[in-house]
């Protein structure tokens, strides 16, 4: 294997990653190609050499330095031919796929449809892929979220309010179900579980009489709009309520030692196995070791312990 190329979506850590992967293949005499803008650079044959200088001073740094899109032409077989001409005419023997259920799904595609040699790297906030313990981004995303939220309860607090905070999440409650527990907040709203608003709303009203004065709800984007749950609980329980979207900065910033030190450790993985022979796996990171998981059950929709987390979080607020 004498040339790789990698492709990311955007989170905190991928340039971590992309960091390991560079120096990793350098110490293997391997060229690696960073594409530009995801699967929209793959087809218009946008490529950039890197080298281990070109990685310098990227560790701490959120997003991609390679940039990233969504690309509508790589659902359709024209846009996956483009994409696989780029691959052969720059004669690259392998590709890396950092990213989310999307990106993963792409690099399924090209393993098996078009036999390119792919191995994908988990990389989301929202920690939703299929038998991943943990993917690059989500730890940056819950901290980022949690210092938020703290910051919001001592106004919660002060001004005996009752605050929604609305985080990441179109789908999976991960960054809502972890801050809440962390944040120790009082009730969590995620996509992947009813909740019955009155009963909620009794509650607020009955923990109010006992002297409970404020309260902080989460609500992952995917279940309601945070300004919906307000106006709710506001009609219902007539108590004073404020609304905080937390929005893009969750996919932003400073990365977490936790999740560099992921980049770091799959980056490098990635290149080993890769070298190896093995193709149409993502990396994962089992009980501290390193392990792979087919492409084929990744992107299969995860499945978390929402009962176990909802009925701690309830105990604990
Ligand atoms: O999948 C990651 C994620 O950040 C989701 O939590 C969020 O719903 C979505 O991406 C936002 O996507 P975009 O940045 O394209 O609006």
């Amino acid at each position: 294997m004498k040339k790789i190329a990698v492709l990311t979506r955007d989170c905190a850590g991928i340039n971590a990653a992309i960091r390991s992967i560079v120096r990793t293949a350098f110490t293997f005499d391997i060229e690696i190609f960073g594409v530009l803008r995801g699967y929209e650079g793959l087809i218009e044959n946008d490529l950039i050499p890197l080298n281990p200088r070109s990685v310098s001073g990227i560790i701490n740094r959120g997003g991609t330095i390679l940039k990233t899109s969504r690309s509508e032409r790589f659902y359709n077989v024209s846009g996956q031919e483009e994409a696989v001409k780029t691959i052969n005419e720059n004669n690259i023997d392998g590709l890396i796929v950092i990213g989310g259920n999307g990106s993963l799904t792409g690099a399924h595609i090209l393993a098996t449809k078009y036999n390119i040699p792919v191995i994908g790297i988990p990389a989301t906030i929202d920690n939703d892929i299929s038998g991943i313990d943990f993917s690059i981004g989500a730890d940056t995303a819950v901290n980022v979220a949690l210092d938020a939220l703290d910051k919001i309860r001592d106004t919660a607090t002060s001004l005996e309010r009752i605050f929604i905070v609305e985080v990441m999440g179109r789908n999976c409650g991960y960054i809502a179900l972890n801050v809440s527990l962390a944040g120790g907040c009082e009730e969590v709203l995620v996509p992947e579980m009813d909740v019955d608003l009155d009963l909620m709303c009794k509650e607020i009203i009955e923990g109010n009489k006992r002297g409970k004065v404020s309260w902080i709800i989460v609500v992952a984007e995917g279940k309601a709009k945070a300004s919906d749950i307000a106006r709710i609980i506001n009609e219902k329980t007539n108590l004073e309520t404020r609304v905080a979207v937390l929005g893009h900065i969750q996919r932003g910033g400073r990365p977490t030692a936790v999740d560099r030190l992921l980049g770091a450790r799959f980056g490098n993985y990635a290149i080993n196995i890769l070298k190896e022979g093995l193709t149409d796996y993502c990396v994962n990171l089992k009980n501290g070791e390193l392990s792979t998981v087919p492409l084929e059950l990744a992107i299969q929709p995860k499945k978390i312990d929402i009962e176990n987390y909802y009925k701690l979080i309830k105990i604990l607020m």
